[in-house]
């Protein structure tokens, strides 16, 4: 079985960033610089046959590069926070390439979650017993961060990827690389 996802991995420097932004959180766990990445879709842990076949459908997409910029950093979790995240702004090639994938998904017989899509990078998670002060400590930290801004980068690529489950938490690997044809502005 195969914990899978397809993401856009982040320039060096957008990466640089969001470390930066994680420096003084006043709690959780930050995610590792390595395991930075902006989710298009989550697929599910599925037998190796299906995540192949979702490859393949990957694999036909002729679609174009893209610029993108992360701006703004915010909590899900409502009563308490779950997950830090800095925000994507909204580009219509995000979101039909999103689209493509939960086709391509759905062509290899999976559904993937139906959930409005939010992109976002997770920065940082916390755990469900988040006490009180050090949840308002996180509101405060996410508030003063509504400023933060990384990019504009070009998406020349998507990649599936998977998820190992451990201890310590998640370790991802890139199985497979997906390059976005040269964009309207030539790039
Ligand atoms: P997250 O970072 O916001 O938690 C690999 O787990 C990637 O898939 C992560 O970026 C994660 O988003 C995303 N994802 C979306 N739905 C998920 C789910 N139900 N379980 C685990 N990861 C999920």
């Amino acid at each position: 079985m195969i914990r899978a996802f397809v993401a856009v991995r982040l320039p060096e420097d957008v990466a640089g960033d969001l470390i930066a932004a994680q420096a003084g959180l006043p709690a959780g766990r930050p995610v590792a610089p390595e395991n930075l990445h902006l989710t298009l879709a989550f697929l599910g842990e599925h037998p190796e046959p299906v995540i192949e076949d979702v490859h393949f459908g990957l694999a036909d997409f002729r679609l174009p590069s893209f610029d993108l910029a992360l701006e703004g950093l915010g909590l899900f979790g409502d009563a308490r926070p779950r997950v830090l995240y800095a925000g994507v702004r909204r580009e219509p090639e995000l979101t039909r390439l999103r689209e493509k994938v939960v086709q391509a998904a759905r062509g290899a017989g999976l559904d993937p979650e139906r959930k409005r899509y939010r992109p976002h990078v997770t920065l940082a998670r916390f755990n469900r017993d988040l006490d009180g002060v050090d949840a308002l400590r996180v509101r405060d930290f996410a508030g003063a961060g509504g400023g933060f801004r990384a990019g504009p980068f070009r998406v020349e690529s998507f990649g599936l990827w998977r998820s190992f489950l451990g201890k310590s938490g998640a370790v991802y690997e890139e199985m497979a690389e997906y390059a976005l044809v040269a964009g309207p502005a030539g790039h």
